[in-house]
């Protein structure tokens, strides 16, 4: 049975009893699990001794409070998928437990957390960073595990660990998709069912990608709207509207 800590006192007693020789895996989340989701836990499962999910819905890292509001909650599941996945604990701190300081301190970049996704969602990056330090120093992971779903969250968590001297290996982990391509995401489900073939048809041209005005051409006949698309780090990176879901994906470009 995966054990679910709620308490971070619980939790920091329980951390001082493994062995420096345990290995511990950490997959961080807000919850809402899917493939995606599972398969970081798979992977800590396998290459560690303990294996730790976060549940969190950081409240820091939403720009938009609709978003925060309809974040999808499904713990009962959450915890059936942990269990399926060997995770030996899942953490569900509250808001109270996690920001003691209400936010007094943060953790800011400078450079990479303002372009894309942080030109877009203003702050976001901050919260993220904030949480991802906490749980961080909380769970003192040897391993902690991100998808290349979100390569700019997880270029700039690699970016903090190395800053800021972290003894912690970043991990990446590839994108889950659905057979059409879309990127797997808590948002997917959110989609109207015309809206789900607009989202098909977004993941299949990021995929065919020739030149950014076919792409922005192809995507706006169709009333997709995009918000980015731009080359960063060898990546191809987009963000576009669809009805009211924004979805992002990314895909490596051929060198
Ligand atoms: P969340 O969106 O729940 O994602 C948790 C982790 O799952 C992230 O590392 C994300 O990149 C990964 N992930 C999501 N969809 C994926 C997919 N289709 N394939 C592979 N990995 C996928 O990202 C966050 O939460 C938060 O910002 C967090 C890091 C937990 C900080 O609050």
């Amino acid at each position: 049975m995966s054990k679910v800590i709620t308490s971070i006192s619980d939790w920091r007693a329980i951390r001082q009893t493994f062995e420096p020789a345990q290995t511990v895996g950490f997959v961080p989340t807000m919850g809402n699990l899917h493939q995606g989701h599972q398969s970081l836990l798979t992977q800590s499962r396998k290459e560690n001794v303990i294996s730790v999910l976060s549940i969190f819905v950081n409240p820091a890292q939403f720009n938009d409070t609709n978003d925060l509001a309809k974040y999808p909650r499904t713990f009962e599941a959450d915890c059936q998928i942990a269990e399926n996945e060997c995770t030996d604990y899942v953490l569900f701190p509250n808001n109270d437990e996690l920001y003691p300081d209400s936010c007094r301190y943060q953790v800011s970049e400078q450079e990479q957390s303002l372009i894309l996704e942080g030109k877009s969602r203003p702050g976001h990056f901050t919260g993220m960073l904030t949480i991802v330090l906490k749980l961080l120093n909380l769970v003192k992971p040897t391993r902690a595990y991100f998808g290349e779903k979100d390569f700019q969250q997880l270029e700039l968590v690699k970016g903090m660990v190395d800053a800021l001297f972290l003894d912690i290996d970043i991990i990446p982990c590839e994108t889950v998709r659905e057979p059409s391509g879309l990127a797997m995401s808590s948002r997917n489900n959110r989609l109207a069912p015309h809206e789900r073939l607009l989202a098909d048809h977004f993941a299949q041209a990021l995929q065919q990608f020739t030149s950014k005005e076919t792409f922005i051409d192809y995507l706006e006949k169709q009333g997709i709207s995009v918000d980015y698309v731009e080359t960063w780090q060898n990546r191809l990176l987009a963000a576009v509207h669809i009805g009211k879901i924004r979805l992002i994906d990314n895909v490596i470009l051929e060198t």
